[in-house]
């Protein structure tokens, strides 16, 4: 579905609380599925990926009830989930796929699992390699490195594993299975990455524990239900901080954000660039922080983003490239090849997308050199289907001297629903 958005050119005011969090909210249905007992979570995400993670519990069993943003989960426990009633179609969601394959690998069916042609095209033998190491038995193309994949239940066995990758979802899908595995599963990282699933596993009661960079866990096969609120995902309130940022006079306030520091890179990284921020009534559930942001539009200037950064804020580099059009200087984005699997090449389309509106972006193996400040003109932006891209061009909008026409917008529903309602009322 194309949109065009009207050029808009004047300060934005007002009150927005973004959807669920995307990773807390996958998180939420998959350990309240393999708990025991009732788990409601609330705040739940209520888009299509999170919703792939949903259908795959209820084929293997689980008992789901969602009422709008609400969630009521029978959990049944790790051991009894049932083999899945078909197939399951992870869609285009790669924190489904990544973490399943942790939940499949050990248990006493086999399992068949596929994607959308994004999906097909990421790479998943950064989870199937650990989850072999540990006795798992995953067959697909090139060995298993991309869906469609079959997963032949085996019992697992722990292991130590140095993550070779930046990434939560490896990450996780080790630990997943570690819970199902004999004896100890350590995962190493040279860089934190989010850590929904370590907070969240051990409020449902999960031996787990985390020393710096290491994180050790047990077989552990009694995780017990519990009640999860989710807080509102900072990657979606990223393109109204953005926004607020780059129209000069605005000041927006964002409700009930998530403020784990595993994600708040976006806030280190606005400041250091002279956009003026405060946070209000921050308060902690579930080992998971929260507050309001309030964001004013401030003289910006250019920075470089690179190494321990990058993990935490990876998913928002799309939109702070487009805050670094509006900066002085040239922003140098490194250390960002993970950009390169993402929905689609994010440094491909970030770079086309921006220079197609009339911005100055190179990019380079690894990143990106945005160099500012550049008045940027509309035009059509392509979404290459990505959620993210998609947003970031409808963001562009309220700065072009022009319309923004966005040659399909459908991808947005993937994490942000709601978005072009939010974007509505605020301007
Ligand atoms: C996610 C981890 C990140 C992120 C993705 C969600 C998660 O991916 O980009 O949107 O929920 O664990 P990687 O682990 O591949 O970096």
């Amino acid at each position: 579905m194309e949109k065009r958005l009207k050029a808009v050119n004047h300060s934005l005011v007002g009150e927005i609380e973004v959807p669920g969090d995307k990773s807390i909210s996958h998180r939420a249905v998959m350990f309240g599925s393999m708990a025991h007992g009732v788990t409601h979570v609330r705040h739940f995400l209520d888009g299509e990926d999170c919703m792939r993670t949903v259908k795959a519990f209820q084929a293997m069993g689980v008992s789901i009830n969602k009422q709008g943003d609400e969630l009521k989960i029978d959990g049944r426990g790790i051991t009894n989930l049932k083999k899945p009633t078909e197939e399951l179609d992870f869609g285009n969601s790669g924190t489904t796929a990544r973490l399943m394959l942790g939940v499949l690998a050990g248990m006493k069916f086999n399992s068949t699992v596929y994607g959308d042609a994004s999906l097909t095209k990421r790479p998943m033998d950064r989870v199937v390699n650990p989850l072999k190491k540990m006795g798992a038995k995953i067959d697909g193309a090139e060995s298993g490195s991309y869906l469609p994949l079959t997963i032949t239940g085996q019992p697992l066995i722990g292991i130590d594993y140095s993550l070779p990758v930046k990434s939560a979802q490896v990450k996780s899908a080790v630990l997943l299975a570690g819970l199902q595995a004999e004896g100890e599963t350590i995962v190493r990282e040279s860089n934190l990455t989010r850590n929904h699933t370590e907070t969240m596993l051990q409020a449902f009661g999960a031996s787990i524990k985390t020393e710096g960079l290491k994180t050790t866990v047990t077989n552990e096969k009694m995780l017990q239900g519990t009640d999860v609120y989710v807080p509102g995902d900072i990657s979606s309130a990223a393109f109204f901080i953005v926004a607020s940022a780059i129209v000069p006079g605005s000041k927006l306030t964002l409700k009930r954000v998530g403020l784990n520091h595993t994600r708040t890179g976006i806030l280190d990284v606005i400041q250091k660039m002279g956009v003026r921020i405060n946070i209000l009534n921050e308060q902690m559930l579930g080992g998971e922080s929260f507050g309001d942001i309030i964001v004013e539009a401030g003289e910006l200037r250019s920075v470089t983003i690179e190494g321990d950064l990058i993990p935490r804020l990876i998913d928002e580099i799309p939109v702070l490239a487009l805050l670094a059009t509006q900066a002085e200087g040239t922003t140098v984005i490194k250390n960002a090849e993970e950009l390169r699997v993402k929905e689609t090449d994010r440094i491909t389309a970030v770079t086309n997308v921006l220079n197609g509106l009339g911005a100055s972006v190179e990019a380079t193996a690894d990143g990106m050199l945005i160099h500012g400040k550049t008045q940027l003109k509309g035009g059509k932006a392509t979404s290459y289907n990505d959620h993210r891209i998609a947003m970031m061009s409808a963001i562009a909008s309220l700065i072009t001297e022009e319309d923004v026409i966005i040659d399909d917008i459908s991808s947005i529903a993937i994490s942000y629903p709601s978005f072009f309602e939010d974007l509505q009322r605020i301007k």
